[in-house]
């Protein structure tokens, strides 16, 4: 399962491709502003563009998603190819994210802009990364309309699901992938019992009818979300800093550090210090060198950077010394 990092902020997305482990990043306009929120906190000038120019270099080649703010197919296309003649030729690694569908109510008449705003994008060879995806259907339409990537929120269905049943969470919490049970019926959206199964049955579809889109886990708040994921089959999971922080973190790591370390024989460490030395390497082949003049002998001593070498010249002859065991 490929991982990206779901953030905005520069010093999170460098950590993340230093400790490489990162196979891409996801923004949304909430990350963006936190991002840009801290940086002016501590009174620093931002150029947008440089800073998103700055996490594309970071990122180094690998899928970055920029999320539309417009609102209608027209705004979403217009918005996608700015966005991507903008940034794309950095790093030629822009995915353009699109809402499954940008209405805020069922009354709404731009219930299938997103869709359109999709085809439009993938037609001119744009990724698109399909973002709140709360449903196996949306992702399916997703898919047939031309995704890269669909994005099923996982970590917010799990609160719909709690809220709706009155259950008291903080937003961390673990919910767990076969639901919550009342009796003997899970607690669902229509059908859906969690986050992670929502995953689940968005991968299962897409993988079954032979699509390319790839599932990108998104919303994903704590390690076991991450690993039930990717036992479901996510393609990919975007995973926010502390995440993935945490998948480091066992006590039980802790402990046996510290007690290989207490227990380390001195000499063993020993033997690794002063260089290195390579035991399947065969030993280095020697050899006489005659070279005339102190100061040749010092030069070539230098050259070969051995000192050894030198305590072991002897004259021969006028001028001349013999430096032994110098290695071929
Ligand atoms: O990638 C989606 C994400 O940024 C939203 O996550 O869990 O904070 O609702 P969440």
């Amino acid at each position: 399962m490929k991982i990206f990092i779901d953030s905005a902020d520069i010093d999170e997305i460098r950590q993340a491709y230093a400790w490489g482990i990162a196979d891409g990043v996801t923004t949304n306009p909430s990350l963006m502003k936190k991002a840009v929120d801290a940086r002016h906190k501590k009174a620093h000038r931002l150029d947008l563009q440089t800073y998103i120019t700055e996490i594309l270099k970071v990122a180094k080649g690998t899928p970055v998603s920029l999320e539309v703010t417009e609102t209608t197919a027209d705004g979403m296309i217009r918005q996608g190819l700015a966005l991507y003649k903008l940034f794309n030729p950095i790093a030629r690694n822009i995915v353009i994210k699109i809402p499954i569908n940008p209405a805020f109510k069922d009354t709404d008449t731009t219930h299938f802009d997103g869709l359109r705003a999709i085809k439009a994008l993938a037609d001119k060879k744009i990724p698109v990364n399909v973002t709140l995806v709360f449903t196996p259907e949306q992702a399916l339409l997703a898919a047939k309309a031309g995704a890269t990537y669909v994005s099923p929120f996982a970590g917010r269905m799990d609160d719909y699901i709690r809220k709706r049943n009155r259950i008291t969470f903080e937003k961390t919490d673990y919910f767990p992938w076969q639901g919550m049970w009342k009796g003997k019926k899970p607690y669902d959206d229509n059908g859906v019992v969690s986050g992670v199964d929502l995953v689940w049955k968005c991968s299962q579809i897409l993988k079954h009818y032979g699509f390319k889109t790839k599932v990108l886990a998104a919303s994903l708040r704590n390690i076991r979300q991450v690993r039930e994921a990717a036992l479901h089959h996510a393609d990919a999971a975007t995973l926010p800093f502390s995440v993935i922080q945490n998948m480091l973190k066992h006590t039980k790591t802790y402990e046996g550090m510290a007690k290989f370390t207490k227990d380390i024989v001195p000499a063993y460490v020993r033997m690794t210090e002063g260089g290195t030395h390579d035991p399947s390497s065969k030993p280095a082949a020697k050899e006489s060198r005659v070279v005339k003049g102190k100061k040749a002998v010092v030069k070539l001593a230098r050259d070969l950077k051995t000192k050894r070498s030198v305590k072991k010249r002897k004259p021969k002859g006028k001028g001349w010394f013999e430096i032994k065991d110098v290695e071929k």
